[in-house]
């Protein structure tokens, strides 16, 4: 039997994906160690492997099929625009893609202002500005901390993901429009889905049940 191989994106989904497979009976105690700079981790017995990589990574090791399977934010799979299937919404890492600003930048949204957007999404921001609103918009792409930008008046909104809101609200910026709503999913590589059809529905099925 052939190893099927995992990539997980580093960081928040990550430890939720774990638990989420120990509950089906995938395990892999040797990924739980933290202080661990190991790359990739291996359950013999179920002929499984598993490696985190940064999370806009991971639809990228699906594509080319040098993982079968990939657990990642519906915002990645957006951005990277990959081919492969997205099979299973995981149902945790809830969040919405949103447009946000301080309250003055709503005028300049309704008025079709020319504006400045930094995001670190920028296929997602021109997805929602040019084909879905028709605005024309500046689009700036950065690679972390985006409530700054309107802070310090790089831009006059941003495109972010929003969870609870509280980065929103302790630096003074709302939500001005939401763009969509976002969790973690579960892709394969297109070709793995053939090939090892029997194994990966199973193991889509098992995380059905455990899917609150
Ligand atoms: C994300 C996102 C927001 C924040 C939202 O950033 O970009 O900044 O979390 O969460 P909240 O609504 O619960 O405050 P992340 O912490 O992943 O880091 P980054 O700024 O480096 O992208």
């Amino acid at each position: 039997m052939r190893y099927l191989t995992f990539a997980l994106g580093k960081g928040r989904l990550a430890q939720k994906t774990l638990e989420m497979f120990e509950q089906i009976g995938i395990t892999c105690e040797e990924m739980k160690d933290k202080n661990s700079r190991k790359l990739i981790f291996v359950n013999e017995e179920l002929k499984l492997k598993f490696f985190l990589s940064k999370g806009p990574d991971v639809p990228t090791y699906v594509e080319y099929g040098a993982a079968d399977i990939g657990i990642v934010g519906r915002d990645t799979i957006m951005e990277e625009g990959r081919k492969l299937y997205e099979v299973l919404d995981l149902g945790f890492g809830k969040c919405n893609m949103c447009v946000c600003g301080p309250e003055s930048a709503r005028d300049l949204l309704q008025h079709n202002q020319q504006i400045r957007v930094a995001t670190k999404y920028p296929n997602i921001a021109k997805d929602y500005f040019y084909n879905k609103k028709h605005q024309t918009v500046e689009i700036i792409k950065l690679n972390g901390s985006i409530e700054l930008a309107p802070i310090v008046g790089l831009s006059e909104v941003i495109v972010d993901i929003v969870e609870t809101g509280a980065t929103l609200r302790e630096n003074g910026l709302g939500v001005l429009e939401e763009v969509c709503p976002l969790s973690a999913r579960m892709v394969v590589n297109q070709v793995s889905m053939k090939m090892e059809n029997e194994r990966i529905t199973k193991i889509i099925n098992s995380l059905k049940g455990v899917i609150r």
